[in-house]
């Protein structure tokens, strides 16, 4: 027996469904009552809405019913008047009359209008009344966008094999990165379990645990500070494959990821591209590079090789921008913010050009640059009046790093803005900087990340150039994921953690327990998790992730609807033989 959705024992259809082929029948509807007009001749409009639209319900105006009432209606679906038909709504065309109205409920005014408008409302107000919020089209339409990329996910995962494996949420200490939420054990006072930053640990497990392939859409938690694209809490669609090498991580995922674009937009996306992440860092000057727009870091270290001027003369690495079309845009002050963010970044300066009508080069430092630099800007570049030129000199990295900032700044549409750009950046350094304290490399992910093949030979010598076999997937310039082959022979483990400078005894005491399994037989593996609250705000169409989860927390950290977070009383407290300090001033 097929189930109609719509039906129930109340209702005989959604408001939103009531088309012209409904006309003469008579239908029992239920909702909130959106809108109410008098009309005189003894009649009130009402807009009756449930999640799947409004209908318009001619009513008695001796009835009453007010905004946010809930009823239930039952009358005769009859065509709208000659003139009134309502081509913005899919039931427009008709309306309902000789109603029979039943209140279900009567409602306290609501605190804001449940439209349209409420996008207006201060942001606490809406996570105060978040049960109003969401029953506005917008909250509406992603809470149930996000369903269908969790179920086109979970069926993509299904269809290749993939098992999937719930994994604690009170567990140890793990290396991920992020500040952990500590959750005090009550049995052990003084002892704490920390919540998961990912199950980064325990799917590894599952690989020598012989599951071969693990998934999971699994809830994850880490203490850092808020932004648009990070909550403490998010989900993760998370996943280990056992016996592959990178390509094969890469195509499950993009199976996944572009299933779930297409099950959205109805369009599924042309195949991900890959560069690695020094081309990417090279090019756009960050790891997530955003490819939906040019201005492309543009290489000069050769054309300076024996200048005069002294800003640039022995820079290991020149690199420049063309902002084009824009150099009217930018007076003194505007340059002198660009330096400014230049100089806050790591910089030493910043030089700006810009192409004058006769095509040459307006700058405070011309004068210092021969003809034939001058000319090989242009020509590098590209310009052509009216083009600003951005030029930095410094380390590789500091060049990069500083353009690609500006290049978003000056160029970088809102992350939600058309066409989505997707792509793998591939080869990730394995570690990155050096701990100012220790003067040991960082990890540049997790220290289970799998070194490159061909780099092992550089560990001691050059650990900074060695790359891993870590990838991070994009989309329009936000990271949505990352992944990699893992280490599963521990003799390989011990020397990656002897370059990170953590002890045998250190790694035993902090990880034996996740040590120790790979002593019994691990295969080779990998996996990936992507952030599924990211990927689901940028196909709504949404700048920060909080519009699309049910139950978000603000900026600093609150619930304003629960007002979590709260003090815990004494009693519990003592329990756990915990004691609060005042605050430290
Ligand atoms: P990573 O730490 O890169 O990798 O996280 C993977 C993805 O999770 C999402 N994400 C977040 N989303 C919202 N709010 C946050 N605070 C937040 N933090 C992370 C991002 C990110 O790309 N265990 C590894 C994966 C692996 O190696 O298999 C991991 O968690 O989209
Ligand atoms: P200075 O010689 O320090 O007065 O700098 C002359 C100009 O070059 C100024 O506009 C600086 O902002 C710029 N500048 C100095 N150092 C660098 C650098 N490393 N890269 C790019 N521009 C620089």
């Amino acid at each position: 027996m097929s189930v109609d959705p719509s039906r129930t024992s109340l209702r005989s259809m959604k408001c939103g469904e009531v088309r012209s082929q409904h006309i003469g029948q008579t239908i029992s509807l239920c909702g909130w009552v959106a809108k109410r007009r008098e009309h005189g001749d003894k009649l009130a409009f009402v807009d009756l809405r449930d999640h799947s639209g409004i209908v318009q319900v001619v009513i008695d105006d001796g009835v009453d019913v007010r905004s946010e009432y809930v009823v239930r209606i039952t009358g005769k679906v009859r065509a709208r008047p000659e003139g009134t038909v309502n081509t913005q709504i899919a039931t427009g065309e008709v309306e309902i009359g000789e109603c029979q109205v039943e209140v279900l409920r009567s409602a306290d005014p609501p605190p804001f209008p449940i439209d349209a408008r409420a996008d207006d409302v201060d942001e606490n107000v809406r996570l105060q009344y978040r049960y109003l919020d969401i029953r506005r089209e917008r909250m509406q339409k992603n809470i149930r966008l996000r369903a269908r990329v969790n179920s086109a996910v979970r069926s993509a995962m299904e269809r290749q094999g993939f098992v999937e494996v719930e994994t604690p949420m009170l567990v140890p200490s793990t290396p991920e990165g992020a500040r952990e939420f500590l959750v005090p054990s009550r049995k052990e006072p003084g002892s704490f379990y920390a919540l998961p930053q990912s199950p980064q640990l325990f799917k590894q497990l599952l690989m020598v645990a012989g599951i071969d392939r693990y998934n999971q859409i699994a809830r994850c938690q880490r203490d850092e500070d808020l932004r648009a694209d990070r909550q403490y809490e998010f989900m993760q669609l998370d996943a280990e494959m056992s016996f592959v090498e990178q390509d094969d991580v890469l195509e499950a995922i993009s199976e996944a990821v572009l299933s779930a674009a297409e099950a959205v937009t109805g369009e599924r996306p042309p195949s991900i591209e890959r560069i690695t992440w020094r081309e990417a860092m090279d090019r756009f000057g960050v790891d997530k590079p955003d490819l939906r727009f040019g201005m492309e870091l543009v290489e000069l270290t050769d054309v300076f090789a024996g200048t005069e001027f002294k800003a640039f003369a022995g820079a290991s690495s020149i690199k420049g921008i063309r902002v084009t079309g824009r150099a009217e845009e930018f007076g003194r002050n505007k340059l002198d913010g660009l330096t400014d963010r230049a100089k806050k970044m790591g910089a030493k300066g910043l030089v700006w050009m810009k192409v004058a009508g006769d095509g040459s080069l307006d700058s405070p430092v011309s004068k210092f640059l021969s003809t034939t630099e001058q000319s090989a800007v242009l020509s590098r570049l590209e310009c052509a009046p009216g083009d600003l030129v951005l030029i930095v000199a410094d380390e590789w990295m500091t060049t990069c790093e500083v353009l690609g900032q500006l290049r978003n700044d000056l160029g970088r549409p809102p992350v939600h803005q058309g066409p989505y750009r997707y792509v793998w950046v591939v080869e990730f350094p394995l570690f990155v900087g050096v701990d100012k304290e220790t003067g040991r490399p960082k990890p540049g992910h997790h220290p289970f990340c799998r070194p490159h093949p061909d780099d092992l030979d550089k560990f001691e010598t050059d650990p900074l150039s060695v790359r891993a076999l870590a990838y991070d997937l994009v989309l329009n310039g936000w990271e949505l994921g990352s992944g990699s082959i893992r280490i599963h022979e521990p003799e390989m483990q011990r020397q990656v953690f002897t370059a990170l400078g953590i002890s045998e005894e250190e790694a035993n005491r902090k990880f034996g327990f996740f040590l120790k399994p790979f002593t019994f037989g691990a295969p080779p593996h990998g996996g990936f998790a992507f952030g599924l609250d990211r990927l689901v705000a940028i196909l709504a169409g949404e700048e920060n992730i909080r519009e699309v989860i049910a139950f978000p927390k603000t900026q600093s950290g609150q619930d304003p609807m629960t007002n979590a977070p709260t003090r815990a009383d004494n009693k519990q407290l003592d329990e756990l033989g915990i004691r609060v300090l005042p605050p430290s001033v």
